[in-house]
This record gives structure tokens, sequence and C-alpha cells, in this order.
């Protein structure tokens, strides 16, 4: 009764279509976001130098003369991808299925078409609802910790933090919801459609699908890494990453020079 009252009244609003454009907007930025983390996350295959390096670079350590980081430059980050985070899923959470009902039609309908835009838009659906928390946990423990990332201390909250099966359901998430996201942005806005559009959509397609690929790989790859380095480092839980190796490897260093300075000594004695 009430919605027949408003709607004969009133033009029709375009307020739907400006929150499709948000909703799109905001995925965009979210799904290149997180390619550029993942081969940022990735640097810890290249090393924990490497890693150390592209985290105090994110730190804007450059900026200060005995390169110290700023971790509030990656609080800032952190602020404004959860920002964006929250309103993706205020946005996304219109189209979701919430009655049983509408769950019923729409598994139905995938059934009877058998259609793979339909079934990536319901994994769309999965990954986005199971990302409103693992996404969330990981946002706010780097809003709150934003000096915390190094080789280490990230191997640590890894392994030691138990923060690995999260950021396992996470990466296939994300990689999934992300990619899946990019391809139907193009298939929605008509980018890269091409004369031929049936022939793009399989290009469009193809890419989706190793772009998957690659960033899974390089997610697991450093997920393993990541693993390797914490089941080492357990015993030194906290300990931060320094170019001269950790504590008990400088110990060791310094064991061995002494140890070679006093071969060296003992020979010039026998010299
Ligand atoms: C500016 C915001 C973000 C920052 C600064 C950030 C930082 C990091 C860092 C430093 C790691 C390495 C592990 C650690 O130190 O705990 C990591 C891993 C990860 N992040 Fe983020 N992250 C951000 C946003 C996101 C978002 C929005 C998502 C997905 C919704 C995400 C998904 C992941 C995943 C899946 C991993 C594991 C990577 C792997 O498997 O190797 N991150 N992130």
């Amino acid at each position: 009764m009430d919605s027949y009252i408003i709607e004969s009244n009133k033009k029709k609003s375009r307020m739907p279509a400006r929150l499709d454009f948000a909703q799109s907007a905001t995925g965009l930025i979210l799904g290149l976001f997180m390619w550029v983390h993942m081969m940022l996350v990735g640097s810890i295959i290249l090393g924990k130098g490497t890693f150390s390096f592209v985290a105090k670079t994110m730190e804007l350590a450059f900026l200060s003369k005995d390169g110290h980081g700023f971790p509030i430059a990656v609080f800032f980050a952190v602020l404004t991808i959860f920002t964006l985070f929250i309103i993706h899923a205020l946005l996304g959470v219109r189209k979701f299925p919430v009655s049983w009902k509408q769950h019923r039609i729409i598994r139905d309908q995938m059934q009877m078409m058998n259609h793979t835009d339909t079934n990536l838009w319901y994994i769309q659906v999965v990954t986005g609802f199971i990302m409103f928390f693992a996404g969330s946990v990981h946002l706010y423990i780097m809003l709150t910790n934003p000096g915390s990332i190094g080789p280490y201390m990230s191997a640590d909250r890894i392994v030691s933090g138990n923060m690995w099966p999260l950021y396992l359901i996470l990466l296939v998430c994300v990689e999934l919801h992300g990619t899946i996201g990019l391809y139907r942005l193009c298939m929605k806005w008509g980018w890269f459609s091409g004369k031929d559009a049936r022939k793009s959509r399989k290009t469009l397609k193809k890419m989706k699908n190793r772009a998957t690929l690659f960033f899974l790989s390089v997610g697991i790859l450093a997920l393993l890494v990541f693993v390797v380095i914490g089941i080492k480092h357990r015993d030194q839980v906290g300990e931060k990453y320094s170019k001269q190796g950790t504590a008990v490897e400088q110990v060791l260093a310094d064991d061995t020079d002494l140890d070679v300075k006093d071969a060296q000594g003992a020979d010039k004695t026998h010299e």
C-alpha cells in the first residue's frame, strides 16, 4: 500500500543507478588495489631483505634521514581501504538473496540456465559474505598495528599468531571475488568489448582465469614462505628484522668473526 502511494506520486529515482555506479567504482579500486597488494606481499618470495625494503617504502622511510618509517602512512592507507571496503560491502548487500525464497529462485535459475556468468555472480555473493568477516579481521589488525609489517613480524603473526587459516580462506575469496568482479565490470560497462562482443567476452574470461591462477599462486607461495620463516622464528617471536640479521644470527656471526680472528691470530703466532 505505502510503496504504491510513493511510486505513483514520484518520478523514477536515479538512486539505484547511482548506487550501482558507486559499487562498481569502489569494486574497481579495491580490485586493482588487491593486485598491487598481492605483489607487495609476494615480495617475501624474493627474500626477507626485499620484503623489508617494500614494507619500509610503504612506511615512506625514504622521507626520513635515518631510514626509519612512518607507520602513520600505513594507518591512513588502511583507513582509506577499510572505508572503501565497508562502503562496497554495504552497497553489495542490496543484491544479496536475503530470503530463503529468493535464494531458492536463484539456485533454480542457475540449475535451469547453467550460465557461467550467473554461477560467477553466485560465487561473488558467497565470497563477499565470507570477506565481511575475514577481511574485517585482517584490516582491523593492520589498522591497529600499522608498524608491525616486516619479514619476522608478519611471519610471527601468520604462524605464532595463528593467522594462516584466515589468510588462506581470505586469499581464495579475495582472488576469486576480485577477478570475477573486474571481469563483470568489463561486461557491465562494455570495457574492452571490441567489434566482436562474443569473442572479447571469451578473451576476457580467459584473462580472468589466468589472473586468478597467477595471484592465487603468488599468494599461496608467499604464505608458504611466511610459514617457513615463522616456524624457524618461533623462539624469537616479536623480534624485528634487521639487515644485520637476528640477534642469534648476529651472535653466531660475531662468534665466527671471533673464531676467524682467533684463528688468524693463532696463525700469526704460528707464522
Ligand atoms: C591497506 C590495507 C592493507 C594492508 C596494509 C595489508 C597488509 C598486509 C600484509 C602486511 C600482509 C602480510 C601478512 C601480515 O603481515 O600479516 C597481508 C596479507 C594478506 N592480505 Fe592484506 N592488507 C590490506 C588490505 C587487504 C584487503 C582489503 C584484503 C582482502 C579483503 C587483504 C587480503 C590479504 C590476504 C589474503 C593476505 C595473505 C597473503 C598471502 O596469502 O600471501 N588485505 N596484508
